[in-house]
């Protein structure tokens, strides 16, 4: 059986009171054992804090983002070993605004996810086409030539540590989402190449989430899908009472 994910991702917002507010809400709203595996990336300042709060809690916490080198000379950069010396070993890598504003391309997040498995973290392996591929009938090739850049090359051991992440860019904070059945038709797609280029196990045991405008009165029925294992939540994760219900929304 696959896990069932549910991570919220704070982006740039919330400061520490905001977030410490945001964790007590998210306390008090949570069962103690939900079904699914649930995280959180708050921003880098914020990291501590939310780790330090949640480490009674099943709850994983996350990164945004972080550096291809070990270390070394990388003004404003954050490495593998800074996450993991605070306990941090999840990452989220590949996410369409690191991709589009901070022009990280296919072969800078080959080495992302590369420096990410040798120091045994977990990825979030963000992906999805912009609108004008999806209108050119482009959206399965973009999604193939992303997972070959990004993950195709890593030996087959790498797969247990990685969770995928479909985002339509056209979803992401737009309030428009792909319709359940475009979800599930692209989840197989993926799943498909995964069996093809990784092999079946990996295919059959890899997380796949769906991201973009995933809200509680549409996580359900998304959720229901054979092949979506879950969500990357951006917008409504930002408030504890909608995280919450769509965490239980399996
Ligand atoms: P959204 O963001 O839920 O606000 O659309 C999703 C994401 O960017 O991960």
């Amino acid at each position: 059986m696959r896990d069932k994910i549910v991570a919220g991702n704070w982006k740039m917002n919330n400061d520490l009171a905001e977030t410490e507010e945001l964790l007590g809400k998210l306390k008090l709203q949570m069962v103690k054992e939900p079904e699914a595996t649930v995280m959180v990336a708050p921003s880098f300042t914020n990291l501590y804090p939310t780790f330090q709060a949640l480490k009674d809690t099943p709850v994983i916490v996350a990164a945004q983002n972080m550096h291809e080198s070990e270390s070394g000379a990388f003004t404003g950069e954050i490495s593998a070993a800074m996450l993991k010396s605070i306990g941090v070993t999840t990452v989220i890598l590949g996410h369409s605004e690191r991709r589009a504003y901070f022009n990280e391309t296919g072969e800078i997040l080959a080495k992302k996810v590369k420096t990410a498995i040798e120091n045994e973290m977990t990825v979030i392996f963000c992906f999805g086409e912009e609108l004008e591929d999806r209108k050119n009938n482009r959206h399965f090739d973009l999604v193939e030539k992303q997972l070959k850049e990004g993950l195709f090359d890593l030996p087959q051991s790498s797969w247990k540590n990685i969770i995928l992440a479909y985002e339509p860019v056209w979803a992401i904070g737009t309030g428009e989402t792909a319709s359940p059945e475009q979800a599930q038709e692209m989840h197989k797609h993926i799943r498909n190449l995964l069996n093809k280029n990784v092999g079946k196990e990996v295919a059959d045991s890899t997380s796949i989430l769906y991201g973009g405008s995933v809200k509680p009165n549409n996580a359900k029925e998304i959720f229901a899908k054979k092949d979506v294992d879950g969500g990357l939540i951006g917008g409504a994760s930002l408030n504890a009472v909608d995280f919450v219900e769509i965490v239980n929304s399996f």
